[in-house]
């Protein structure tokens, strides 16, 4: 099983986030509160199109689930995305397409140990119907992967940390 988050994560109170984006300056705001994230995927979801990648970086407890169970909410996904566990992806179908996004894929590349594992997930097919964005926890881990791609990068460290 995962580990649960460590108390020093959670004690410290609030996030920083930063967030940057090709050819635009980086950003760095803070989310004082795990409900203070409607804000932010609010903004982002309105610019997301399909074939978008967000990558989320930050230790385990930072908020990268909270994140996405914020950014499917703007989305309109009444299913509430969980820490996949057992599953490294999980898809949740939009009611109603978002500027022509009709998907949310959800990968938490905890687990992923080694190539063969990202080559099952077979991401680049996921994301070529034109349909979907990407959220992946743990872009680490598909260093390689991402390499190719253009991703939207969110690093979510704790308050005084920065
Ligand atoms: N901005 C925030 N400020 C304070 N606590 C937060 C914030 N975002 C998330 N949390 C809390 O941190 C904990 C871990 O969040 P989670 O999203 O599971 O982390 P991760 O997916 O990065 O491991 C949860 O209890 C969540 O409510
Ligand atoms: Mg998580």
């Amino acid at each position: 099983m995962r580990k649960e988050v460590s108390g020093k994560q959670q004690a410290a109170g609030g996030r920083t986030v930063i967030i940057e984006r090709a050819g635009r300056p980086s950003v760095s705001l803070r989310v004082p509160s795990a409900a203070d994230w409607d804000v932010l995927a609010s903004e982002l979801a309105g610019s997301l199109k399909p074939g978008d990648i967000l990558a989320l970086s930050g230790p385990l407890g930072a908020g990268k689930t909270t994140f996405v169970q914020a950014l499917a909410r703007a989305l309109g996904i009444k299913r509430i995305p969980q820490s996949p566990t057992f599953s490294l992806m999980r898809s949740y179908e939009l009611p109603r397409a978002v500027h022509g996004i009709k998907r949310l894929l959800h990968v938490d590349a905890y687990r992923i140990e080694q190539a063969s594992d990202l080559l099952a997930l077979d991401l680049d097919e996921e994301l070529s119907g034109g349909e979907t964005v990407l959220v992946i926890e743990w872009p680490e881990k598909v260093k390689k992967w991402l390499s190719t791609k253009s991703a939207i990068r969110l690093t979510i460290v704790n308050y005084g940390n920065i």
